[in-house]
């Protein structure tokens, strides 16, 4: 059980289209049962395309909506097909995913993401900043060394650093199944925690309704970043009940 103010953010990547947004209506029904005495934060990060549907749908709930990816300029650029952070707050975003390893592998640098979490923070949004090794990082021991490298170069001279949530996703656990072990995650996080202060910290990487029972027990968590699971709304409800049960 958890007293703790926890995230679950939904990242539902390219999967959309309005036939799921059956599925953010149950969630939306089940909050409504749970105890408001409970300290949590839902935030769905739908593709574009839903950003302002959805974000009306949550006028009236706690729920938020965020963006998966943004450009890094400020303001109008003549460049098809992107969208910058004040599109994003324009339609409803609050948040903004960047730096997800997806994106990281198809070429964006820390550099690059250092300028969008720069951009994002300044028109407002709040940033979900994620990190994480490779299988092969992992397996050459160079996790701290990794992650120390994308926090310093991602977040340089970041202001209002309080906007910025820190997702911890190691590349090898997303979408495979596979979770760390609780101690390795633990020492991950504390190793995260030591670096970055006060921000919150996530977890995300194959978080599911069975292994949510271990996850939860990780004291410095403060909430999971979820892909897969989070496009049902029964997984992703199993996961909040089984968080605070
Ligand atoms: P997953 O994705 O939960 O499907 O592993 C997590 C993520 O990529 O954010």
């Amino acid at each position: 059980m958890t007293n703790k103010y926890m995230y679950f953010i939904a990242n539902w990547k390219m999967f959309g289209g309005l036939g799921t947004l059956n599925s953010v209506n149950k969630v939306i029904k089940f909050l409504k049962t749970f105890k408001k005495s409970k300290k949590i934060k839902i935030i769905y990060c739908p593709p574009n395309t839903l950003i302002n549907l959805m974000s009306e749908k949550f006028i009236k709930t706690s729920v938020e909506v965020g963006a998966q990816n943004c450009h890094e300029s400020m303001s109008y650029v003549p460049l098809t097909g992107s969208v910058n952070p004040s599109m994003l707050k324009s339609v409803g975003a609050k948040y903004v995913i960047i730096g997800h390893s997806e994106n990281r592998q198809s070429g964006e640098t820390d550099k690059l993401i250092n300028l969008k979490v720069k951009a994002a923070i300044k028109v407002g949004l709040k940033v979900i900043f994620c990190i994480g090794e490779t299988l092969s990082q992992k397996r050459k021991k160079i996790t701290k060394k990794i992650l120390s490298k994308q926090i310093k170069l991602g977040l340089n001279k970041v202001q209002r650093t309080k906007n910025v949530i820190i997702a911890y996703e190691p590349v090898w656990s997303i979408g495979t199944g596979v979770i760390p072990k609780s101690r390795e995650l633990l020492k991950t996080i504390d190793f995260i925690k030591d670096k970055v202060g006060n921000n919150k910290i996530l977890y995300g990487g194959s978080v599911n309704p069975k292994n949510i029972l271990e996850l939860k027990l990780i004291r410095n968590i403060d909430g999971f970043l979820i892909g897969g699971a989070s496009q049902e709304a029964k997984k992703f409800i199993d996961i909040i009940k089984k968080t605070y049960n």
